[in-house]
């Protein structure tokens, strides 16, 4: 009966993987470790039922450690002070980034008066997404109306993938054809001629509001062959001319920019957006004096002339390194991560990382308080074996035994067959952890988007609660859409840091996280608008 030791020892093992401190510290304790796993040893020769493992703490006091170091930084006293310094960081990076707060050339937003018929395409990892999109402007209630008429889903395989060159441009336009062949149909006409609004999914130095270069696309797609650094707008308009598809490319939208102009469309008050899933970003509205003029890059002064705003890639993702506080699991991540430093806020707040994080609490908790009798479930000890969904599944599950959420994860991470049967505690510590990280993940965020409200209230020449100091963020993706209460925690936290009840906007607030729905199809048309 040595099955309880194999995990304890692939946990210390897993642990020393995790870090270089890890592993100076083990070297430190390893004299200590040979006595209490030899200790150990011993002990399980003897029957199960008096084995009686010693540990550093009990389940009680771990909970009451993990729960103190996630929440002391949370109160709103920090969290303001937070959002101060970020914004010290927001306006540097204005000045002086190459890398984050990059000016778009996207320099209006849609009125919601803009009418018309547009094709619009969404290029994404895994699917290309084709559409027809009727703006049909302002209706009498005051509110502006977006139709899909048509939309057809195509799954981008392995095949696609690797399409080389002007081959992936030649699939995309047959795609693109048989759409503005519906659209001749339904609008009984031979000839149309659409303009066309694409989201790219993928790294593309824009050069106008219509162009931009290629860049290398990763996740195995071969579509940049022998053309990277091309024109993406001409490399799609020379497979459409090839075989006389009658439209016109206007406009190329990042995620950000496509969610933020398709909300605007809808809402005046839309100035931000949000894409929280795997990973995360945020895009700002901003006064073109905002940033230097050296973030803007060589550009017509013609565009300079017109642009009064400019829509801003924040790349949030990368900002907060020495603002927020991190706790030892979120440290142990970090420094195993391929680039440590390079995104705090989103190793701190996205789908990816919540389940890494709960995962690396578990087996402390494991190996330190004896959670799960000191078993330790399987591919826990796996990097990123942890899905965010069991996270959502512990805090979406409404019976107090926890019943569907335990079957849920021992579905994923079934524990020996010699370990005893978990105690409702231990499920208990599961849900108390997926509520932990979540919690500080959605405070986090608030604070970083609160920063973002006030640099722009600010720039505006704005006081934070006057008028058109309201504004509403378009929120897109995974983690804000599905994850239980994820969108409302944060949008309680907002309202905490704006001092909510001085009556602003909407039911008196003065930023509100809206979700966007089809935001990138839809963006991609509304931008066809906002380009001319
Ligand atoms: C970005 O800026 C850094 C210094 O801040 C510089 O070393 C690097 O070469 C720049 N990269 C590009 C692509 O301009
Ligand atoms: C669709 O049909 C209407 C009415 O015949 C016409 O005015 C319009 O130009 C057509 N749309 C396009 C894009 O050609
Ligand atoms: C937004 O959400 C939709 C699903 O509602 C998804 O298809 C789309 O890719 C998302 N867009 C972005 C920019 O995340």
């Amino acid at each position: 009966m040595t099955s309880a030791r194999q995990p304890f020892l692939a946990l210390i093992f897993d642990l020393c993987k995790q870090t270089r401190l890890f592993k100076a510290i083990m070297v430190m304790l390893s004299p200590l470790l040979q006595t209490l796993t030899s200790t150990h040893h011993i002990r399980t020769k003897q029957p199960r039922h008096v084995v009686e493992q010693v540990y550093e703490k009990s389940m009680e006091e771990f909970t009451a450690e993990t729960r103190a170091v996630f929440e002391k930084p949370l109160s709103l006293d920090r969290l303001l002070d937070y959002s101060d310094k970020l914004q010290k960081e927001y306006k540097e990076r204005l000045q002086s980034s190459n890398i984050s707060m990059l000016p778009s050339y996207q320099h209006t937003l849609p009125t919601g008066l803009e009418k018309g018929d547009f094709l619009a395409l969404d290029v994404g990892g895994s699917t290309f997404r084709v559409a027809l999109i009727r703006l049909c402007g302002r209706k009498e209630n005051g509110e502006s109306e977006i139709q899909i008429r048509r939309i057809r889903n195509v799954v981008i395989d392995k095949k696609i993938r690797d399409l080389k060159g002007q081959e992936f441009f030649d699939w995309m336009a047959e795609r693109i054809a048989d759409m503005l062949a519906e659209y001749n149909h339904m609008n009984g006409t031979t000839d149309a001629r659409l303009p066309m609004g694409l989201a790219w999914s993928f790294p593309v130095e824009q050069t106008s509001p219509r162009t931009g270069k290629l860049l290398a696309m990763g996740k195995g797609f071969c579509a940049t062959h022998g053309c990277e650094e091309q024109d993406l707008s001409e490399l799609i308009m020379r497979s459409c001319r090839r075989k006389n598809v009658n439209v016109e490319m206007r406009a190329i939208v990042n995620d950000g920019s496509a969610t933020l102009v398709s909300q605007a469309y809808r809402d005046p008050t839309a100035r931000m957006s949000l894409i929280l899933g795997t990973g995360m970003n945020a895009a700002v509205y901003l006064p073109t004096t905002a940033l230097a003029r050296a973030k803007f890059g060589p550009r017509p002064a013609a565009w300079f002339r017109s642009a009064a705003h400019v829509l801003v890639n924040t790349e949030l993702s990368m900002f907060g390194k020495h603002t927020l506080p991190t706790t030892r699991w979120d440290d142990a991540l970090n420094a195993a991560h391929t680039l440590p430093d390079f995104q705090p806020l989103e190793y701190l707040c996205t789908g990816r990382y919540l389940g890494e994080i709960a995962r690396l609490i578990l087996l402390d908790a494991i190996a330190s308080a004896g959670l799960f009798a000191g078993h330790v479930p399987e591919l826990l000890t796996e990097p990123y074996a942890l899905d965010t969904r069991l996270l959502a599944a512990f805090e979406a599950d409404p019976d107090p035994a926890l019943s569907t959420a335990s079957a849920t994860f021992l579905a994923s991470h079934r524990l020996p067959p010699s370990a005893p049967a978990p105690r409702q505690e231990d499920w208990l510590f599961l849900r108390t952890t997926a509520q932990l990280v979540s919690r500080r993940a959605q405070a986090y965020l608030a604070t970083a988007l609160h920063a973002l409200w006030r640099l722009r209230t600010r720039e505006e020449g704005l006081e934070p609660g006057c008028d058109g100091s309201a504004v509403s963020i378009a929120c897109n993706g995974t983690l804000a859409e599905k994850y239980p209460g994820f969108l409302q925690g944060t949008q309680g936290v907002l309202d905490a840091l704006c001092g909510e009840g001085m009556g602003v906007g909407e039911g008196g607030r003065k930023v509100a996280l809206e979700m966007a729905p089809e935001s990138s199809i839809l963006g991609a048309a509304v931008a066809v608008c906002c380009a001319e």
